[in-house]
């Protein structure tokens, strides 16, 4: 639990989803909304000054869930953090490196990385005459560009007090998108390079797409305006991956590009938060991503099931069977031997299983291989080697057994 003031004013427009536990004992409390906040915390209590850690840990939200989708109120988050005073974007740019590598070899398909910068956000609005005061809220509207279009995320600017001419001239520059080319016109544009905020952002913008291309990741990123990201944290450059994929229940964007299928990382730097917790305002700078992992595991099995294939969820390498009846302690023998040279084995845990039961289990739930015992090879010291995929057969010596099957488990041929 976190006590529940230390969770509000961070999250902008999103607290409402934050579950508050009213008055526990006298406490307010809240559970908590994401691994930041109180990483953030931590690093402040510890005086820690730096840090580059991971952390995969459950958070909640008060949201409607979407089963399908991966879409929960309890899930979990994987976050990686780099913590330090270090030169710009350096860090930053690990960071994305990162994201694309898992997503790569995740093979989720095919993704994009947005960024963009709060500093450079945060410019528009001041030089298209958004007073300050009504920033976080423009900020919040355009974050929505990606599910709306630019009608209706104007319509909720105008809604929350902008004027129709400021709410114009951010729609002129939030739809914008590119690379290297689009922060130099942007940098020459002389109504906002004007702005110190605005300029600072371009700067270390410029700098941090030049990191991504000796990454060699420039091909997965795009510098998007419209990116905003609703939490209140983040100060500088801000960061969402996106899956794209032809997916239909999403609507069209204006821009009629990337049309994704969700957002399954976001991030970005938060040099203030650290500050915020410490007693004597001591701040460390921070740059990190929150990977959602039910969402892509929802899409790993959707993958799956498209192909017609099936999740294993177990991964048992072999299976112990008798086509006989008294075979049991036989059987556990064997096992035990399968146990002690680390091999994953199971065996029924009826005294005297019908064979067809015994190969079912195996077929359905993907184990490659089976041991099978029975009287005649008692006899001749040997035993039967299954491939369960196959349905071949072979005898080996008893007392080679466990080399035999380590020899498989090794082979690509077996999937174990
Ligand atoms: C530049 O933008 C910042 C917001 O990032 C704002 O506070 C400041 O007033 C702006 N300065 C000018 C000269 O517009
Ligand atoms: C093993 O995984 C399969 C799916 O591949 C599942 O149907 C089965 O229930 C699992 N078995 C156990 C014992 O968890």
């Amino acid at each position: 639990y976190q006590y529940q003031e230390m969770l509000t004013n961070k999250y902008g427009e999103d607290s409402k989803l934050i579950y508050d536990l009213k008055d526990q004992g006298g406490e307010m409390l809240s559970l908590r909304y994401d691994l930041t906040v109180p990483f953030a915390r931590y690093m402040a209590m510890a005086n820690i000054q730096t840090i580059k850690r991971y952390h995969i840990a459950k958070v909640y939200r008060r949201d409607n869930p979407a089963m399908t989708r991966g879409r929960y109120r309890e899930f979990y988050q994987c976050d990686f953090d780099i913590a330090g005073h270090y030169d710009p974007m350096i860090p930053d740019a690990e960071c994305l490196r990162i994201v694309a590598e898992i997503l790569s070899e995740l093979k989720l398909g095919d993704f994009t990385i947005k960024v963009n910068d709060r500093r450079i956000l945060d410019g528009i609005f001041a030089v298209c005459g958004c007073p300050g005061e009504k920033f976080r809220q423009a900020c919040s509207a355009v974050d929505k560009l990606d599910k709306l279009t630019w009608s209706d995320v104007k319509a909720e600017m105008l809604e929350k007090g902008l004027t129709e001419e400021s709410s114009d001239q951010i729609g002129n520059y939030v739809q914008m998108a590119g690379g290297l080319d689009l922060v130099e016109k942007l940098l020459s544009d002389e109504i906002l390079n004007g702005n110190k905020s605005a300029l600072a952002g371009l700067t270390d913008m410029r700098l941090l797409l030049q990191y991504l291309e000796l990454f060699q990741i420039t091909d997965r990123v795009q510098f998007d305006l419209s990116l905003a990201r609703g939490l209140d944290y983040y100060t500088g450059p801000i960061f969402e991956a996106i899956l794209l994929g032809n997916n239909d229940d999403k609507k069209e964007r204006v821009k009629g590009e990337t049309v994704g299928v969700g957002s399954i990382a976001g991030g970005g730097r938060y040099d203030g938060l650290v500050g915020s917790f410490h007693p004597k305002g001591k701040s460390v700078p921070c740059v990190g991503v929150s990977i959602g992992v039910e969402r892509i595991f929802s899409i790993i099995e959707a993958n799956i099931k498209k192909e017609k294939g099936k999740t294993r969820t177990n991964d048992t390498q072999v299976y112990v069977a008798s086509p006989q009846k008294g075979f049991v302690e036989e059987k556990m023998k064997i096992i035990t031997e399968l146990w002690n040279s680390n091999i994953k084995a199971e065996m029924s845990y009826k005294k005297n299983p019908k064979m067809l039961n015994q190969m079912q289990h195996c077929e359905e739930n993907g184990i490659p291989l089976a041991v099978i015992v029975a009287s005649g090879e008692l006899q001749a010291g040997t035993i039967k080697i299954r491939s369960v995929g196959s349905r071949e057969e072979r005898t080996v010596d008893r007392n080679k057994m466990v080399d035999e099957l380590k020899q498989m488990i090794g082979t690509t041929a077996c999937n174990c």
